[in-house]
């Protein structure tokens, strides 16, 4: 029955605006000329800028000579790009590749592969809940509800220490029962930086393998931790003779290649054939949602993984960008300590990737935000990448002003 001057429009509140791009957004907006912005996950060099990679330039030279259509993908991807994916996360030896128990598929960025776990779970599987740690990614709860999926928490940080939450987590994991689905961080824990050690990893393992429910690694920063290699432990933990889960790959940051949206999803199965089934339950789910994916990143992924010379460069790119973070951890933790942040903040330099669980609070991000335009993520979660040594002493000044810490000590902050 048509509702006469119905509008849909008309009905609606204003939406929130997203936690970590909705900062940008507001930075973007804010006049302050010393802005810093540390919120959203994105690698900015010793000069400020997020530079385009040497080695995905001279592959888009390659490939703006060599590209002869624009005609559509297939719904799954390439299957060179999917080799290519494969090998960088199993290596070309390993028994998943070479028993072709794998099928990966191209998506949209790594949140466009883990949406479409999410879609495939919730499709075939739709009385699964999908268990992410606390805390996680703030965009994790959002895809999976969206997809459909009930949401739920396990244990994982623990403040007073600023590590792992381990038994507790341990403990959490083994109640999960089988059939559910657990949200893993690969390597670069988001938001905390807090790694499972791989002793820890294989007893993950050990528990998911005894209640048969499914891993999801989001594996967003391979080879911003310990190394391309180095980073895979928790998958190879994972992927015991048989055994299942789906890996969710981003080429955003350690290919610098953000605004192409290029990911993607790779099953890991028991068989050839179940990586077959699975591989046509999940173009079903493509089809029904983008159709088919975008082909640039991925072709510059392609090119740059299957050339000697341009993987080379790329992974001393990676290594390059690694060593700039980890040097901005030490000269954060020194600089805080010289502006007389009365804390110890030596945790810092031991966690992994892009980010710092600093122990800032709310009072304290928002003060940073409105006082100094410093824009940090409301969970306390610093962009250490986007630390400079121009920006360092600014930044630490205005963390030893706001003060506020939950030690009392910042009373006798300087
Ligand atoms: C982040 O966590 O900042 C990145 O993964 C970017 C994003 O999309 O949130």
């Amino acid at each position: 029955m048509t509702q006469k001057g119905f509008t849909m429009f008309n009905t609606l509140q204003l939406a929130p605006p997203d936690p970590i791009l909705g900062l940008t957004a507001a930075f973007n907006e804010d006049p302050n000329p010393n802005k810093i912005n540390l919120g959203v996950g994105v690698y900015k060099d010793a000069d400020g800028k997020t530079p385009i990679f040497r080695s995905v330039a001279r592959a888009e030279a390659r490939l703006l000579k060599e590209e002869d259509t624009k005609d559509y993908l297939p719904i799954s991807g390439g299957p060179a790009y999917a080799a290519a994916v494969q090998d960088l996360l199993f290596g070309a030896d390993h028994e998943v590749v070479t028993g072709r128990r794998a099928a990966t598929v191209h998506t949209p960025g790594g949140t466009g592969g883990l949406r479409l776990a999410g879609d495939f779970v919730h499709k075939l599987f739709p009385e699964a809940k999908l268990w992410v740690s606390d805390p996680t990614w703030a965009n994790h709860p959002n895809v999976f509800a969206h997809a459909g999926l009930a949401v739920e928490t396990y244990p994982y940080f623990d403040a007073a220490i600023n590590g792992l939450a381990f038994d507790a987590t341990l403990e959490a994991l083994k109640q999960i029962p089988g059939g559910d689905v657990v949200l893993l961080h690969g390597c670069c824990h988001n938001p905390t930086g807090v790694d499972p050690t791989s002793a820890q990893w294989e007893q993950i393992a050990d528990v998911a393998e005894a209640c048969g429910w499914m891993p999801l690694v989001d594996f967003a920063y391979q080879g911003l931790g310990k190394g391309i290699r180095e980073d895979c432990e928790g998958l190879m933990a994972l992927c015991r003779p048989g055994r299942e889960l789906f890996v969710a790959s981003s080429f955003s940051k350690n290919f610098g290649l953000y605004n192409e949206r290029v990911g993607a999803l790779t099953v890991v199965t028991p068989s050839e054939e179940a990586a077959k089934v699975a591989l046509s339950q999940a173009m079903i789910c493509i089809r029904a949602s983008y159709s088919n994916p975008p082909a640039h990143g991925a072709a510059i992924v392609t090119t740059v993984l299957n050339d000697a010379d341009l993987r080379a460069d790329w992974e001393a790119e990676v290594g390059e960008m690694r060593d700039r973070i980890n040097g901005m951890r030490m000269l954060f933790v020194d600089t805080l300590e010289r502006k007389g942040v009365r804390r110890d903040f030596s945790f810092i330099t031991r966690q992994r990737g892009m980010f710092s669980f600093s122990g800032l609070n709310k009072a304290q991000v928002e003060a940073l935000r409105e006082q100094y335009g410093i824009y940090i993520v409301g969970s306390g979660r610093i962009n250490v990448a986007g630390m400079t040594e121009a920006n360092m002493d600014a930044l630490c000044e205005a963390i030893a002003e706001v003060g506020g810490w939950e030690t009392g000590i910042q009373e006798d902050m300087v």
